[in-house]
């Protein structure tokens, strides 16, 4: 009974967090094509969220074959499962797929309520990563740890950009009310959304994999490599 358990909590989190990758780094191809419009070609922003991008990308590949290595895929999810979908609905009114990319490059406000959020979610990230690399069900399994572990240590550098463009914009910190809404959502998720896919036998797996299709979708690879050894090569 423990082994089923332990075996459909891990399925399910191992589920979550593709869906949570991957939405992380389409979602960011948006991000990008805001920024580009609204700086300067050189600004060492547009850098930095490319290195964001390569590396939510990189998450969602080791997910991707920790599950090949079981020989299985995820399970099929929606939206309502990812913590950035949820978080922009709320904040933006509406879906990251709907979202006005041409809105959020001309209005100062829009770009900053962006910046926010993102920010917001990579600190949940850092810190719900923490509690799982404690969780037994989790250190059960040496290569979800691994995982674990390349995530916690890649996510302060995921909010650092946007905190960073917030504070030389002298943009204010995030309010009370924006942390509530973040840790809504992070509840109903835990305690709302889990539990109840947990009991769900109607659930199923994946047909196919999210990135099939996409063109290049390690175009940023290049960033992972260390500044030093890109120069030497180039
Ligand atoms: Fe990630
Ligand atoms: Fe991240």
């Amino acid at each position: 009974m423990l082994a089923w358990y332990r075996r459909r909590y891990l399925d399910l989190l191992g589920s979550i967090y593709i869906y949570n990758e991957h939405r992380g780094y389409t979602a960011l191809d948006r991000v990008l094509e805001a920024v580009r419009a609204r700086c300067e070609p050189n600004d060492p922003l547009i850098g930095l969220i490319e290195k964001h991008r390569a590396d939510e990308r990189k998450h969602y590949v080791m997910f991707k074959r920790w599950f090949e290595l079981q020989g299985k895929r995820p399970m099929h999810l929606d939206r309502t499962f990812g913590h950035i979908d949820r978080f922009i609905e709320i904040m933006f009114g509406t879906s990251i797929d709907s979202l006005d990319t041409e809105a959020v490059i001309a209005r100062d406000e829009l770009f900053e309520r962006l910046c926010r959020v993102i920010s917001l979610t990579e600190q949940r990230g850092f810190k719900q990563v923490e509690i799982l690399l404690a969780n037994s069900h989790v250190r059960s399994d040496p290569a979800l740890v691994r995982i674990f572990e390349v995530i916690h240590r890649d996510e302060p550098s995921h909010w650092a950009p946007y905190d960073g463009w917030l504070e030389a914009n002298a943009k204010r910190e995030p309010k009370w009310w924006e942390r509530m809404v973040d840790g809504f959502i992070h509840s109903e998720l835990l305690f709302l959304k889990l539990p109840i896919l947990f009991l769900n036998p109607f659930v199923k797996r994946r047909t196919d994999w999210a990135d099939d299709g996409e063109e290049a979708p390690d175009r940023y690879a290049e960033r992972l490599r260390p500044v030093g050894a890109r120069a030497a090569t180039a």
